[in-house]
């Protein structure tokens, strides 16, 4: 099962460094993946640290349990969301809380989880299987004006609405069902340029994160850390897209200040003093060096930023 899920950790260096696992510790992996960082993790903590460990991808979840199985009781595995962590972990007892986003290797290597324009597949998308909503239902039913504003939001596409309005009329012919004929599709609607990347990355992506409801995830995500967190206890979240980035910044700005804002506008006379909430580990991100990135051109884009509970 590892051979096939092999998914090599990200910043795995920085991680550490930034929870320092001791035994004794408790920790959640909101995102096991194929169970590389919580394997390092529950080395570093030993003889006695505990990990929590979830992931909403059964196939995640069957690996990471296999990688994971030496460490006997001392690893925890539930097949949730991170978001939902706190039904199964204690509010205010953990360590550090780890979430390393998007989505592992063997998911965009499996063409028939849909998440790749490289393999043709079904346009499925889901990270949790038993989801509802699928890639196919966003692309051949929500309206041309909603693909136009994912396409946008979360992907970037300046040719948004050329991509959306392709996608419009190719469904009215016959539905879209594979990503080979949406990657074929978006190819068709763009602008010519430069592009060192496949032309429908951007949209692959923002359909996936819409598929995944992956910004409310992590909304709702890094509030639940917070609770779950004991003073002192620091949150490393590993981001691939700006927008996350910008997220998890923004919480932790917000939780690092020493007052509350009255209404939508920061105005400073109706600033009301708080205490800080949490503070910043490093002020800046932390990138992965050239060396890494050479090795793993998948870590090109990630970023990890890391806060302390006051
Ligand atoms: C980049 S991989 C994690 C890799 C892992 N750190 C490792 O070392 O193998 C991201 C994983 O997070 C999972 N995931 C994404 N969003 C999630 C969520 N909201 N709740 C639980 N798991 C999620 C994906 O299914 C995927 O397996």
């Amino acid at each position: 099962m590892e051979e096939i899920f092999h998914h090599v950790p990200v910043l795995a260096a920085e991680v550490m460094e930034s929870l320092r696992p001791a035994s004794g510790g408790r920790y959640l992996d909101g995102t096991l993946g194929g169970g590389g960082h919580a394997e390092m993790i529950l080395k570093a903590s030993s003889p006695d640290g505990k990990l929590w460990g979830t992931d909403r991808d059964e196939s995640a979840i069957a690996a990471a349990s296999s990688r994971l199985a030496a460490f006997g009781d001392r690893v925890e595995i539930t097949n949730d969301s991170y978001s939902n962590a706190a039904g199964w972990v204690a509010v205010g007892t953990l360590d550090g809380v780890l979430l390393d986003l998007g989505v592992s290797s063997p998911q965009l290597d499996h063409a028939n989880r849909g998440f790749s324009v490289q393999t043709d597949g079904p346009l499925d998308m889901r990270m949790d299987q038993t989801q509802a909503l699928t890639a196919a239902e966003v692309v051949n039913t929500w309206s041309e004006a909603e693909l136009a504003a994912i396409i946008w939001k979360y992907g970037g596409d300046r040719d948004s609405r050329r991509i959306a309005r392709a996608i419009a009329q190719a469904r009215a012919e016959a539905s879209l069902e594979t990503t080979g004929h949406l990657a074929e599709v978006v190819a068709g609607a763009k602008r010519r340029g430069r592009h060192k990347k496949h032309p429908a990355v951007q949209v692959f992506q923002a359909i996936r994160i819409a598929v995944n409801d992956e910004l409310g995830e992590l909304t709702r995500g890094l509030e639940g850390a917070f609770g779950l967190l004991k003073p002192g206890g620091r949150l490393a979240v590993i981001t691939f897209h700006s927008l996350e980035d910008r997220m998890v910044k923004e919480f932790g700005n917000e939780h690092a200040r020493d007052y509350d804002v009255s209404g939508e506008v920061d105005v400073p006379m109706l600033r009301v003093d708080r205490e800080p909430r949490m503070r910043w580990v490093s002020r800046k991100s932390i990138r992965p060096a050239d060396a890494e990135v050479e090795a793993n051109p998948r870590a090109r884009s990630a970023q990890l930023r890391v806060l302390e509970k006051v």
